[in-house]
């Protein structure tokens, strides 16, 4: 009798800083994963690139060592998702697959002159009312037009029709099936600034602005469905369908069961991504927060209002490198707990500027409030909670522009594993942090969408029944003492946003 060979969903969370494979099972269990580093290559100050190809083999290798690891044949895998870094822009030859420039990270500031130039010519408006997002480098659209400008003959073989331009998802998908498909999800499509929200179209207005040719452009698809098949050359023999792709953030929604209008998510690495899930309702950004596709796997998309903090994980990955303050991550948790200072020190970790609400690419870092008394545990303290004020403060938007109250914030990412973390996000929003079982619920949420499209699971509610309940942190600080905390922080961050501009 033939023996049945168990199937599995892959999921590849191409991220930031690594590229992460992991399979699961039917109950949704990780049964391994593997994950690779990228390297960085920072060339100027402020800029922020990696290698296109590199990027790519990575995905390779941590592929091939999940299923020797995993004692898997390329059968075995039912389907595959893929979750991205999202907004960092790559443009490749099309003739030769070739890369002209290396992918610019979404953190990459290389490209504000023309962000500045725009803004300076009165397009802001127009450009954040068609596509939700405020006028900013961390976008792709001012990525490609750098590197249009400074690869020698690059425009004119644009507008020939010999270069592509692509996010993470299509230059893996572009790779994965030997050149046959050049696509990109909704979600992510959503990121470059020259996708509009209201017709779910490249905006040939935006194009004209920015002087994009069309023809670089992937073609738009769902979140998941028949995406694309995998080209046995490129992956190990196996034709393996591609049922989901989605912006790593946003697959962290679904990881977090965020597919409920109304749900909150922060995901807390080396930057902070907060995601309100508004349903098939677009609301407006006012600047203050994007707005955006969170995904799409059915007729209409669900939007989401979201707010990024710059630096999160990467201020107290600073302590560790460059002050030499703490040792890992266990020690910031230790040393703000040893903290006995009245919380009077403000650490601002604008590093390259600040992410929402602000939106101020000029902001440099400052530390306020300091004493002949301030230690070390209270610095650490402070760069800590700079994270959970930030995160309030866009918390404090969403609630403003939806009439969704927030009743919790589902919390994850490797810094959401410090417990004073947790309890001062809780205390300084007067709201409890319920924090996910899984450091990452991205490779989670993408595995879902994938499984979901060929019958591996049968609704997104089934995940809610496949997952272990977090733990919960329930605010405990007294209103006084809550304003006053915030108040010292609005002064710490208008005083360094008046000292920069
Ligand atoms: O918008 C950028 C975001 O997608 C990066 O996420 O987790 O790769 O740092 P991560």
């Amino acid at each position: 009798m033939a023996i049945t060979r168990p199937k599995y969903i892959m999921a590849v969370d191409q991220g930031t800083t690594s590229t992460r494979v992991v399979l699961f099972n039917h109950n949704a269990r990780r049964v391994t994963s593997t994950s690779v580093p990228i390297t960085a290559v920072t060339p100027e100050t402020g800029w922020f690139e990696q290698q296109p190809i590199d990027i790519w083999r990575t995905v390779q290798t941590a592929v091939a060592e999940t299923m020797i690891n995993a004692g898997i044949h390329v059968d075995d895998i039912e389907a595959i998702g893929i979750a991205n870094q999202r907004e960092t822009t790559i443009v490749w030859d099309k003739n030769t697959g070739q890369p002209i420039y290396n992918a610019i990270v979404w953190s990459s500031t290389q490209s504000q002159a023309i962000v500045d130039a725009l803004d300076q010519a009165n397009q802001k408006k127009l450009i954040t009312e068609k596509t939700g997002l405020p006028l900013s480098a961390y976008f792709s659209a001012s990525k490609i037009r750098w590197i249009l400008d400074h690869v020698s003959g690059a425009q004119a073989a644009a507008e020939k029709g010999d270069l592509l331009f692509g996010t993470i998802d299509s230059w893996l998908v572009w790779n994965l099936t030997d050149r046959q498909s050049h696509i990109t999800d909704v979600s992510n499509a959503a990121r470059t600034m020259l996708f509009n929200l209201h017709t779910r179209q490249w905006d040939d207005e935006l194009l004209a602005l920015f002087n994009i040719p069309r023809q670089m452009l992937p073609e738009v698809v769902l979140s998941a469905g028949e995406l694309a098949v995998t080209n046995p050359m490129q992956f190990f023999g196996g034709s393996v369908p591609i049922t989901a792709m989605v912006g790593d953030q946003n697959a962290g929604l679904i990881g977090q069961l965020g597919y409920k209008p109304g749900t909150v998510k922060t995901t807390i690495g080396a930057g902070t991504f907060l995601m309100m899930n508004t349903g098939n309702h677009l609301v407006a950004s006012h600047n203050d927060l994007v707005a955006t596709i969170a995904y799409q796997i059915g007729e209409e998309p669900v939007y989401a209002l979201e707010g990024s903090v710059f630096a999160a994980g990467s201020a107290v990955q600073w302590l560790h490198d460059r002050m030499g303050m703490i040792s890992d991550m266990t020690d910031a948790w230790q040393a703000a707990e040893a903290s006995q200072n009245n919380d009077e020190v403000y650490v601002i970790p604008a590093f390259s500027g600040l992410g929402a609400p602000y939106w101020d690419p000029h902001a440099r870092g400052a530390v306020f409030g300091m004493t002949r008394g301030t230690n070390k545990n209270d610095f650490i303290k402070a760069t800590l909670q700079s994270i959970a004020y930030q995160t309030a403060e866009i918390l404090r938007m969403m609630d403003r522009a939806t009439d969704h109250p927030i009743e919790v914030i589902k919390a994850d990412g490797t810094v959401s594993r410090n417990p004073y973390l947790m309890q001062f996000q809780a205390d300084i929003t007067n709201i409890p942090v319920d924090r996910s079982v899984h450091e990452d619920t991205t490779p989670l949420g993408v595995a879902f969408l994938a499984g979901l499209e060929v019958g591996f699971w049968h609704s997104l509610d089934d995940l809610a029944n496949l997952t272990s309940q977090g733990r919960m942190f329930e605010p405990q600080m007294a209103t006084v003492k809550r304003n006053r905390l915030i108040r010292g922080w609005k002064n710490a961050i208008n005083a360094t946003r008046f000292f920069a501009n």
